[in-house]
């Protein structure tokens, strides 16, 4: 049989992960000398180094039995897997936000609102019951509103330096995020013993840490 795969969001995320790998006490030597490699040996596991939503992608088609990711992902995009454990670092939040000083709420005009979580964004507003214009953005939203495209963004905040160095403010805020464990469906039945083991001992290294 293979060894239990992680899929590991890149970036932001990875070395975190990896910092509690190494609480765990799994040897992370090939991890942190990974170079452009994308399949890294752990102890009796597979490190699997992915994107964000690939991470959902790799887990939900059982390519991966386990993957750790930001609750922003999961919100935005979903997918078929368990959702299994906070692992409470990658804390950040989602909010609305726009030219500081401004009222976004006020007058009748068509609002338009750029952002990188189009799904996020929508139910946000539809649960607020305004007809809002969405632009989908792939990265560095915070330029839309600059350029005069867009009234706000919806986007992460974790130290707000990017809004503020920028002239934007938070106009509310939308919801907590934190880094997630998830486990494919079959694999959760199939292999329940190591991954229940695994999980375990990811949630008593986020307890001390
Ligand atoms: C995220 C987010 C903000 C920034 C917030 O972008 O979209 O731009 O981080 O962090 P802060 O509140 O600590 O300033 P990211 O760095 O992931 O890059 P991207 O916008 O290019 O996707």
């Amino acid at each position: 049989m293979r060894p239990i795969r992680i899929a590991l969001t890149k970036g932001r995320l990875e070395k975190r992960a990896v910092e509690l790998f190494e609480a765990i006490g799994f040897d992370c030597a090939q991890l942190n000398a990974k170079g452009r490699r994308l399949i890294l040996p752990m102890d009796d596991y597979e490190v699997v180094l992915a994107k964000a939503p690939d991470v959902l992608t790799y887990v939900g088609h059982g390519a991966c039995d386990i993957g750790i990711v930001g609750k922003d992902t999961i919100l935005e995009s979903g997918g078929s897997f368990y959702e299994m454990l906070d692992l409470g670092f990658g804390k950040c939040r989602f909010a609305l936000a726009g030219p500081a000083g401004e009222d976004f709420y006020s007058g009748c005009h068509e609002r338009v609102v750029a952002t990188k979580y189009p799904n996020v964004a929508r139910r946000f507003f539809e649960q607020k019951g305004m007809d809002v214009k969405i632009i989908k953005i792939d990265g560095s939203v915070e330029l839309a509103p600059l350029l005069g495209m867009a009234h706000a963004i919806v986007d992460i905040v974790e130290t707000g330096s990017t809004l503020r160095e920028n002239g934007l403010a938070v106009y509310e805020d939308i919801m907590p995020i934190s880094a997630r464990v998830i486990v494919n469906r079959p694999s959760m039945k199939l292999r329940r013993e190591e991954i229940e083991r695994l999980l375990k001992d990811m949630e008593l290294a986020v307890q001390v840490n």
